[in-house]
């Protein structure tokens, strides 16, 4: 049963990113969204999800992501789950590897209390990371998988040269991960990219090509690169199911859902306009 936002001290500070991002954004962010997104699944999906044909249920949808993510990994081996949001993904990425061990990492401390309960079902040891910063031996997994919390790292680059060093000969990363095609152009654009970045704590310099992410890859020592634009299958009926949670929230108080179908709004332009993609990613 979605209980009703109110408005805490991390709402604040989340506010504060709109003058200065500070050290940790992305933390801030998730610490302000909380255990209970309002407009997110009930039960602690954070991504968007890839949606099947007639598919109607938003938690299925994120369930499929993470599994097709999941699915390319090398079986009963050590994976490292990067970014792991409140540890809904955690079961399923074990269920599809049957890893012989779970590492969920999360820059985001509080995430990690929100899931234990979800990682403990999942037999997954938490981590609080940062991802560009792992702490983990040199060529100690096999598999690493990251959803949707690649465009939050504060350098791709240093995050995909960390996967090469943890990953033993042969292993997998697997992701998805958003990307900006073109520079935001016109007025409309340029305040709907600029909106997000400081909605969502991002930095401008980590807003780049898919064609440019690939070639990060390949410069960090991955030679089997696959890069898929399924923008189709995510953004959009992503927006239209955020849309009527929001069309169901009349309890929500009025400035969230005000800045909530702004939020929205954006995002449809900016994947209409083909500014931003939606990206799944394997190297190897
Ligand atoms: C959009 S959420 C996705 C959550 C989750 N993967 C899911 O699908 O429900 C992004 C996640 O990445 C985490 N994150 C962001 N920056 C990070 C970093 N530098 N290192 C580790 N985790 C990070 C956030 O705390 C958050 O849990």
């Amino acid at each position: 049963m979605p209980t009703m936002p109110r408005v805490t001290p991390e709402n604040f500070r989340h506010l504060s990113l709109l003058l200065r991002l500070g050290k940790n954004p992305a933390a801030t962010v998730y610490e302000s969204l909380g255990d209970d997104f309002f407009i997110a699944p009930p039960d602690g999906w954070l991504n968007l999800g890839l949606w099947e044909p007639g598919q109607h249920d938003a938690s299925n949808a994120s369930e499929h992501l993470v599994a097709t993510l999941a699915a390319p990994l090398p079986k009963h081996s050590v994976v490292v789950d990067v970014g792991n949001g409140l540890g809904a993904q955690d079961p399923v990425i074990k269920d599809v590897t049957q890893a012989r061990s779970l590492i969920a990492v999360n820059i985001t401390e509080a995430q990690l209390r929100y899931g234990a309960a979800r990682l403990k079902r999942a037999d997954a040891a938490p981590l609080a990371a940062d991802a560009t910063r792992l702490p983990l031996r040199d060529a100690s997994a096999e598999g690493i998988i990251s959803v949707e919390a690649a465009f939050h790292f504060s350098s791709r680059p240093a995050f995909f040269a960390e996967a090469r060093r943890v990953l033993s000969p042969g292993g997998v990363l697997s992701m998805s991960d958003v990307s900006m095609e073109r520079f935001p152009l016109w007025p409309d654009e340029a305040l709907a990219g600029a909106a997000n970045l400081r909605l969502w704590g991002l930095k401008a310099s980590n807003m780049t090509s898919a064609t440019r992410i690939e070639a990060q890859i390949r410069t960090a020592g991955f030679s089997q690169v696959e890069v898929r634009r399924c923008t189709a299958e995510v953004l959009e009926p992503a927006i239209a199911y955020l849309s009527s949670r929001l069309d169901a929230h009349h309890d929500a108080p009025m400035l969230y859902r005000a800045g909530a179908r702004l939020m929205l709004a954006q995002w449809s332009l900016l994947r209409r306009r083909g500014v931003i993609e939606y990206l799944l990613i394997t190297a190897s």
